[in-house]
């Protein structure tokens, strides 16, 4: 019955159980490139909704991500210019690219409402998740 969710439900669901599992993780979310377009899109995602569903490339911790290649850690949101904010509770944010066949094809962000929640263990477990992740898409 699995293999009859949608890639998306399945997203979703992902997300929703790292949210509620871990104290510190207060919104989840996949992002996406657009198609052949220079941004991110919003995918599935667990927590309050946001209005930043298209992010530029080069814009916000994501969409410096989506050039970059490389995870972001960000212990202190207030302490980045070039950082764009969804909620005034959240104080860290955590980007981990997402690869297909070596190709960065998007991303999972974590915001967090605890300052300076995450470590190494976050990043080798979210590489992990998106490693999982690439295997459905
Ligand atoms: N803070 C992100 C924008 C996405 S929201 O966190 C959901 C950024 O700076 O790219």
């Amino acid at each position: 019955k699995n293999k009859n969710k949608s890639v998306d439900t399945r997203l979703g669901e992902i997300c929703e159980l790292l949210r509620s599992n871990v104290d510190y993780y207060d919104w989840v979310g996949f992002y996406f490139k657009n198609g052949d377009k220079e941004e991110l899109k919003l995918g599935p995602y667990a927590g309050a909704p946001t209005d930043h569903t298209i992010i530029p490339f080069g814009k916000g911790i994501c969409g410096q991500v989506a050039v970059s290649n490389e995870n972001f850690v960000v212990p202190d949101v207030a302490a980045q210019d070039n950082y764009i904010a969804c909620s005034i509770t959240v104080k860290a944010e955590i980007v981990v690219p997402l690869f297909v066949n070596g190709e960065n094809v998007g991303q999972i962000d974590i915001d967090s409402n605890t300052p300076d929640p995450f470590t190494e263990e976050d990043e080798r477990f979210l590489e992990f998740i998106n490693q999982k992740v690439a295997e459905i898409l």
